[in-house]
């Protein structure tokens, strides 16, 4: 790590700053060697160092605070807006006078609102703050935002311009923070380290792949607005889906370099397809949560949420059946669910191996050879799967491949059985989290787990064909879910023939 980093958070009075990044830097400075960074935090409320300390100090768990007190005096405050040059030539004497000056390198986190990120950068540059001093290698100067990156391809590409005129794109670390979760990393390490499942890993062995994130949350108090005007679509199937995702669906990368990674999702990325967009009610289905019961406690329906529009026709659900053109995947399906307000929160990637080329156990009993072939046939009878490997990402971190084995007594019967790895009990502690990973990676430099310009365009190619397709004529109509429920029934026709149906997730 570079020598005495300096770490600078716009939007420091933010949420996001006290309940992840704060506790994130506090973590990092006290287990990874050379986590020796200062931090300064800029927002408009003025307030003194001491403040600043305090009132985060007073917000963190008591399990916190004691890594929290070590970083806390080289925590500073200073009070200023990103846009006004008065205070950035202030915050531009402030990191001079601090450990390493400036030949430190610095990371500016835009903890602000989407529209203000090229704003900021530009008042930056202006400030003289994104240039190197002279000589100084380990001066770097680097930029984080976070999602939304544009709400659609082309202002996506222009945000991308605006950056690109102060920034290159070495400069620009893009969070998700799903690429910051340990088990959707593993997702690399799982596919890439172990060869047996390399031969099996395309469409000649998998059936279908399915991915799901439920959430038994739904629009939290202060984001309606926001999401009214993004939807589950936007909100999560662009960005964090996809790029589990391409994680799972991508080539082998030549090297673990983040452009080779990033090259590989890439194409991955641009190789998604939405089956027909001249029938998209095929191909998607789309809900909103009703009133309903979350936590054993009735809740109201999205529309009566706080901040949404009560004629509002966002969705809170989405499920989509997309298709990959490549030789690896053409033909497999894969199914794509997210939904705000379903019975319990969970991440899982299924893989669903094809079935056995001649089922020789378990045949229903009476009935004759050529009848089976035929109720098998027209799908009236489905053979049984028995290889599904379930990669759960969260809560539960775990790693299930489910196969038959033969039932103890005297007759040729199969029961279903399971090899399992969890990860907490495996390594005896929980993950870290996603924000303490992604800003040391920030920190030293590596961009693997950042996205990069044309992922994000490559995910809006997508997702703007099925909205596009959605505003159209053979648009799937926006149904309603009770609130606590799996969603509607008819996400489940999604699947075809034998193809089965949605996890829940245990
Ligand atoms: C955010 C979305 O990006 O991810 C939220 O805006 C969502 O709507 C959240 O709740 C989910 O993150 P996690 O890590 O809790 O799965």
């Amino acid at each position: 790590m570079p020598q005495t980093p300096q770490v600078v958070i716009f939007g420091a009075s933010g949420d996001l700053t006290r309940r992840k990044l704060v506790p994130a830097l506090a973590r990092i400075a006290a287990r990874q060697a050379g986590g020796d960074f200062s931090v300064v935090g800029v927002s408009r409320r003025p307030k003194t160092d001491e403040d600043f300390r305090r009132e985060l100090r007073a917000f963190l768990p008591e399990e916190q605070r004691a890594d929290f007190d070590r970083l806390a005096p080289r925590l500073h405050y200073l009070a200023g807006d990103v846009s006004d040059a008065e205070a950035l030539a202030a915050l531009s004497d402030r990191l001079d006078a601090l450990p390493g000056g400036r030949g430190a390198g610095r990371l500016f986190y835009l903890s602000l609102k989407p529209e203000l990120f090229a704003v900021a950068a530009v008042s930056l540059a202006e400030a003289g703050l994104l240039v190197m001093a002279e000589g100084e290698r380990e001066a770097w100067r680097r930029v984080v935002i976070e999602k939304p990156f544009g709400t659609d391809l082309p202002s996506a590409r222009r945000l991308s311009r605006d950056l690109h005129t102060v920034l290159r794109e070495e400069q620009i670390y893009r969070i998700d923070h799903y690429l910051g979760k340990e088990t959707v990393q593993n997702l690399l390490g799982f596919r890439f380290h172990n060869a047996i499942f390399e031969p099996l890993w395309n469409r000649h062995h998998v059936e279908l792949v399915q991915v799901t994130v439920a959430e038994e949350i739904g629009v939290e108090p202060g984001r309606g607005a926001y999401y009214d005007a993004t939807g589950a679509l936007r909100d999560m199937l662009q960005n964090h889906m996809l790029q589990v995702l391409a994680l799972v669906g991508m080539e082998p990368p030549p090297s673990l370099d983040p452009e080779a990674i990033r090259n590989q999702k890439v194409e991955l990325l641009r190789a998604l397809r939405f089956p027909d967009p001249s029938t998209p009610h095929e191909f998607g289905v789309r809900a909103r949560y009703a009133a309903g019961v979350a936590g054993g406690k009735p809740v109201p329906g999205y529309r009566e949420e706080e901040g949404v529009a009560p004629g509002s026709g966002t969705e809170t659900y989405v499920a989509l059946r997309a298709e990959i053109a490549n030789w690896r995947w053409n033909g497999v399906p894969f199914l794509l669910r997210h939904g705000k307000r379903l019975p319990r929160r969970f991440t899982e990637v299924q893989v669903h191996f094809r079935t056995p080329p001649l089922q020789l156990f378990d045949r229903p009993a009476g009935v004759s050879e050529a009848d089976l072939r035929r109720l098998q046939r027209d799908g009236s009878l489905c053979e049984i799967r028995p290889n599904v490997l379930t990669l759960a990402v969260q809560p539960r971190e775990a790693i299930r491949l489910s196969f038959g084995v033969k039932r103890p007594g005297p007759s040729m019967s199969m029961a279903p059985a399971a090899l399992e790895f969890d990860y907490r009990e495996h390594f005896g502690e929980a993950p870290p989290d996603a924000y303490e990973r992604l800003l040391l990676d920030a920190i030293l430099g590596d961009q693997t787990l950042f996205l990069r310009a044309d992922e994000i365009e490559a995910s809006w190619r997508f997702a703007d064909e099925v909205l596009a397709a959605w505003r159209g004529p053979e648009a799937p109509p926006l149904l309603e879910y009770p609130a606590g429920s799996w969603g509607p029934a008819e996400s489940e026709a999604l699947f075809r023939g034998c193809e089965g149906r949605w996890s829940e997730g245990r």
